[in-house]
């Protein structure tokens, strides 16, 4: 009875091993397409969409090593594809006026903090969080951005 018990762990520890290798096989788009018309902005506030942003909000994504081992990959992936469907900096030029200044006061709360945004990407990566001085200079370009549309 013991004996058959373990047996059947084995098969099944087997089988989930199996699966998870077959899984590996599914195919996932990561590419980088060229950036068509990117955001051009001085650092430090470049340098900190770069290293906070960009992973799903651009074609320059730093495809994360958890991106290639599934089913974590497929979570990855998919945020990826609807960040940048939502927000790419490397088309910013190609948005509107009116986009691009929505697209500020959404960006805006989350620079600031006042709203939570990738939780899950910010404890995995904390290396990638802001740092004062890009915090600072992002919200200065945006306040820029928004000021000069006034006028
Ligand atoms: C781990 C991936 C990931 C990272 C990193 C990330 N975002 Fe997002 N972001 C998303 C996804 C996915 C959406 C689309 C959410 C939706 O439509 O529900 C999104 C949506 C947005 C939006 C649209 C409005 C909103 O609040 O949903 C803004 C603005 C935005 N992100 C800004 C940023 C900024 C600024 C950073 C860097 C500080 C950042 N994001 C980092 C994944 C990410």
């Amino acid at each position: 009875m013991y004996f058959s018990r373990k047996k059947s762990l084995r098969n099944s520890a087997g089988w989930m091993i199996t699966l998870l290798i077959i899984i590996q096989l599914v195919p996932l788009d990561r590419k980088n397409p060229p950036e068509t018309a990117p955001l051009a902005i001085n650092n430090p506030a470049l340098q900190g969409l770069e290293n906070s942003c960009y992973t799903c909000h651009s074609f320059k994504t730093p495809w994360p090593r958890a991106s290639w081992i599934a089913p974590v990959s497929w979570i990855i992936t998919a945020a990826i594809h609807n960040g940048r469907d939502r927000l790419n900096f490397s088309a910013w030029q190609t948005y509107t006026k009116a986009e691009k200044q929505q697209l500020l006061s959404d960006i805006s709360p989350i620079i600031s903090g006042k709203k939570q945004h990738a939780e899950n990407f910010r404890m995995l990566y904390p290396e990638r969080a802001l740092t004062t001085t890009q915090r600072q200079a992002i919200l200065m370009w945006i306040e820029g951005e928004q000021q000069h549309d006034q006028n």
